[in-house]
Order: structure tokens, then C-alpha cells, then sequence
């Protein structure tokens, strides 16, 4: 049975593309927000976020994967265990679009265009699991579908995995300038 992980910084197309990917292969849903919504300790009102008992959903999740396949999706999902775990990537102007258009508040905003271009959720993958299980897709201009067929070949070629190691998406050489002046572009 195999796991994967798919992750990425808010707004990069995880649901859209995960529940996709489930209606075309054999591979169960799972959004890890929903599903860990069981596990909260307790509401952290400084950083408007609810703590949630990670290794108890990890638990969670390994049993009830054991006998599927699965893709799991979410910006925490790389904390799971999986047997690949794919890193969206998004050029950080696009994103930039449809977090505004979302409305999030201009902080928010920032925090997120600030991960994505130091490649946090990737280099969070990479300590997690090491540099074997971790690939990455640049989903720009990259229709659902397509990005639905990426990730099966990543799965299922060796040969053409070997295109989506992590190293290939480099925001912060196209965006220093965007990067040093986030704040005030806003
Ligand atoms: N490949 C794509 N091309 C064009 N639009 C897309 C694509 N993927 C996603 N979108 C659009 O971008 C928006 C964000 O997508 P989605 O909600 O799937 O992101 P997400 O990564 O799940 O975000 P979050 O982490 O906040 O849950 C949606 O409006 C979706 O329709
Ligand atoms: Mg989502």
C-alpha cells in the first residue's frame, strides 16, 4: 500500500489537487485539517491557531493506512509518516493573487509568501523524512490534471522522478527583491 504526502504553503492547490487525484486513482482522501480536528489539546489565542496532539494523529493515521492506498493532504501533512511526500510549489506573485483574493489579512499574507520563497515546507520535509522520499512540483501554469498525472508518474517512474528532486524550484533568486521588500508591496 502506498502513502502519500502532499503539502505545500496555503493556497498552492492541495485540496483542489488531492481530491482530484483520489477521483482518478485508487487512493483514499484524507484532509489532515479535517481529520485532526479530533485531536486538539487546547486554543493558542496569541497565534489564532488550535494545538493539536501530532503524535496521536500519526498514530491514527498509520493504522488506518495499513490496508489502502492514500493521499493525505495538508501544510502539516509532511509531519505524518508516508512513503512519498510531494511538495507543491507555487511562483509566490500567483500566490500572492489568490490570498488576496481569499482575503486574508496582510500579516497572514506576508508570513505565507515569506514560506514559500524560503522554501519552508520543503526543507520541513527533507528533516522529516530525508532526501529520498521528498519531491517537488512547480504547479505554475500546470492544470489540476496535469499535476494529478505528475505525481502518479512520480510514484510510479523512477526515471521520471528524478526531475521533481528538491533543489529544482529557486524562488528566492526571482524574488530577493519582492522578498526584501514584502512588507511594503502589499
Ligand atoms: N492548478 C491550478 N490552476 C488554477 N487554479 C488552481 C489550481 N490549483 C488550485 N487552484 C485554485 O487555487 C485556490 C486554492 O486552491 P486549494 O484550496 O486547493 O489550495 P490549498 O493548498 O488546499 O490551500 P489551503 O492550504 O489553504 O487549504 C482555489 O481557488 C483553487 O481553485
Ligand atoms: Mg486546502
Amino acid at each position: 500500500m502506498t502513502t502519500i504526502l502532499l503539502t505545500g504553503t496555503p493556497g498552492v492547490g492541495k485540496t483542489s489537487v488531492a481530491k482530484r487525484f483520489s477521483s482518478i486513482y485508487n487512493y483514499k482522501y484524507i484532509n489532515l485539517n479535517e481529520f485532526s480536528k479530533k485531536y486538539i489539546i487546547k486554543y493558542d489565542s496569541e497565534r489564532e491557531t488550535y494545538i493539536v496532539d501530532l503524535d496521536k494523529v500519526k498514530d491514527e493515521l498509520r493504522k488506518i493506512t495499513e490496508n489502502n492506498n492514500y493521499i493525505i493532504e495538508s501544510h502539516i501533512s509532511h509531519f505524518m509518516d508516508g512513503d512519498f511526500v510531494i511538495v507543491l510549489r507555487l511562483d509566490p506573485k500567483i500566490l500572492m493573487e489568490r490570498l488576496k483574493i481569499r482575503g486574508y489579512k496582510k500579516k497572514k499574507i506576508v508570513e505565507n509568501i515569506e514560506a514559500e520563497i524560503l522554501d519552508v515546507c520543503l526543507v520541513e520535509s527533507i528533516e522529516v523524512h530525508g532526501l529520498n522520499k521528498v519531491y517537488e512540483i512547480d504547479v505554475t501554469n500546470k492544470t489540476i490534471q496535469e499535476i494529478c498525472e505528475d505525481i502518479f508518474r512520480i510514484i510510479s517512474d523512477k526515471n521520471y522522478r528524478k526531475k521533481f528532486k528538491p533543489g529544482n524550484v529557486r524562488w528566492l533568486e526571482k524574488y530577493y527583491n519582492l522578498m526584501s521588500n514584502l512588507r511594503k508591496n502589499i
